[in-house]
């Protein structure tokens, strides 16, 4: 599965994001949009207003990881920002999991299914076939700048060889702590989108560090 890169603006100057999001626009693959609650995790990052101002600039797709306690609510807004890839904690949305992977898809986005390190890897399998694509968190959400959790690579690997075993095709994102030193080892466990923020956003040449992530 060809790689795609997810920088996450979390890390950007939210002075200057019409430059960050050009940037994107020419070296990245999709936006990733960080929304948090301070609730589900102890920060809160953006709302509405700094998604639809991305959403004007924007020339590749959007992804919105929800890291709330409520992420349906927010289907219809994220419809009407165009957002193209949803994304909610299976922590929160625990039996409504099935359930709102439709909504998002009824709304015509794909809809992904996160989960923290310490949820174990199993509770995704029966999601495979219905979820557009899974998240994997390799630190726990809420900051950039974590460092990366390395057993991250082997429920990555766990989750791959689910996947291949029911005949599907899921793609498998992974975000935290990404950068171009552990970039290799996560596609060859089988992830296919890597969000990076601080590896990104925090180089001294982003459109370089987007390139290294290109393993
Ligand atoms: C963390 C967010 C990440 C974060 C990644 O809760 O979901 O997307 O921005 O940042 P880095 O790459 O710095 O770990
Ligand atoms: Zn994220």
């Amino acid at each position: 599965m060809q790689l795609q890169i997810a920088p996450s603006i979390l890390s950007a100057d939210f002075l200057h994001l019409d430059r960050d999001i050009d940037l994107l626009n020419r070296h990245a693959d999709l936006i990733h949009l960080d929304l948090m609650d301070g609730s589900f995790v102890p920060n809160l990052s953006f709302g509405f207003p700094v998604v639809e101002a991305v959403a004007r600039k924007a020339r590749i797709p959007m992804d919105a990881h929800f890291m709330v306690v409520e992420p349906g609510r927010w289907v219809g807004r994220c419809k009407d920002a165009g957002i193209q890839m949803m994304s909610f904690h299976y922590e929160a949305a625990g039996r409504g999991t099935a359930a709102l992977i439709r909504s998002i898809q009824a709304a015509g986005m794909k809809a992904g299914v996160a989960i923290d390190p310490d949820v174990p890897v199993e509770r995704l399998y029966p999601y495979i076939g219905k979820a557009d694509y899974f998240l994997i968190m390799s630190v726990f959400a809420g900051f950039g700048g974590q460092k990366f959790i390395y057993e991250s690579i082997d429920r990555i690997t766990a989750l791959q060889a689910r996947i291949q075993a029911k005949g599907a095709h899921t793609p498998i994102e992974v975000d935290g702590g990404v950068d171009a030193g552990n970039a290799l080892a996560l596609k060859q466990a089988g992830a296919s989108i890597l969000v990076a923020g601080s590896s990104v956003f925090h180089a001294p040449d982003p459109a370089a560090a987007i390139a290294a992530l290109r393993v």
